[in-house]
């Protein structure tokens, strides 16, 4: 998992939560960066699944929630860092379909290394989008929260289901309706 991901995740929490909260749960985790994190650099994807539980142990908030507030902030460095990439694009429906052709294509020649989902649709109309999405990292809640915002970005609202395809929601499907 690259390291973006981490420091925002951090930054998050120290806003949220406080200093002391990042102190702890790096503290509590066993971490081969030792809680230290470059941007450009690579981690683990189990040392965030230890920082999320450790938040959630303490905050009593559940790992999914986590994903999907961390995911609405994560919009916003896209918005700073990816411009280029969200500015190709007018239409939520269009660039949630695009995730997998294109956006996350173009992610990939930025991050060679980065640790992707699948997201291949399996219906699409200029109102409504069914998506699957898989991944071993069980994620469908920091997608959910960056599909909220996507529609947010172009002004326009959509009622966003899931449906877990297996236990341990590494495929999910989302049935998307725009407003
Ligand atoms: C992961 C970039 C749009 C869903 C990631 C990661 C990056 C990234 C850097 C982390 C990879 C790693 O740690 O190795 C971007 C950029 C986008 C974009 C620049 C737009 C310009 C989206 C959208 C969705 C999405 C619209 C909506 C569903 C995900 C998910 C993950 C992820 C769910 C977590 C990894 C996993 O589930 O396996 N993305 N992304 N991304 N992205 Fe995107």
């Amino acid at each position: 998992m690259k390291g973006i991901v981490f420091t925002e995740f951090l930054d998050l929490v120290e806003d949220k939560f406080g200093i002391e909260m990042v102190d702890k749960i790096i503290t509590s985790s066993n971490l081969k960066s030792e809680g230290v994190y470059t941007s450009v650099g690579t981690y683990e994807f189990s040392e965030m699944l230890q920082l999320l539980t450790h938040l959630s142990e303490n905050t009593n908030i559940s790992i999914d929630d986590l994903l999907q507030v961390y995911a609405e902030h994560f919009f916003s460095v896209i918005k700073r860092s990816y411009s280029g990439i969200l500015n190709m694009y007018t239409d939520p429906i269009e660039m949630l379909a695009s995730i997998e052709n294109h956006i996350h294509v173009e992610v990939r020649k930025i991050y060679p290394d980065a640790e992707l989902p699948t997201f291949n649709v399996l219906e699409k109309t200029s109102k409504k989008l069914v998506l699957i999405y898989k991944s071993s990292r069980a994620m469908h809640a920091f997608g959910l929260g960056l599909m909220n915002k996507t529609f947010e970005h172009f002004n326009e609202t959509a009622t966003i289901e899931f449906e877990k395809l297996n236990d341990v929601a590494t495929e999910v499907k989302f049935i998307i309706n725009k407003n």
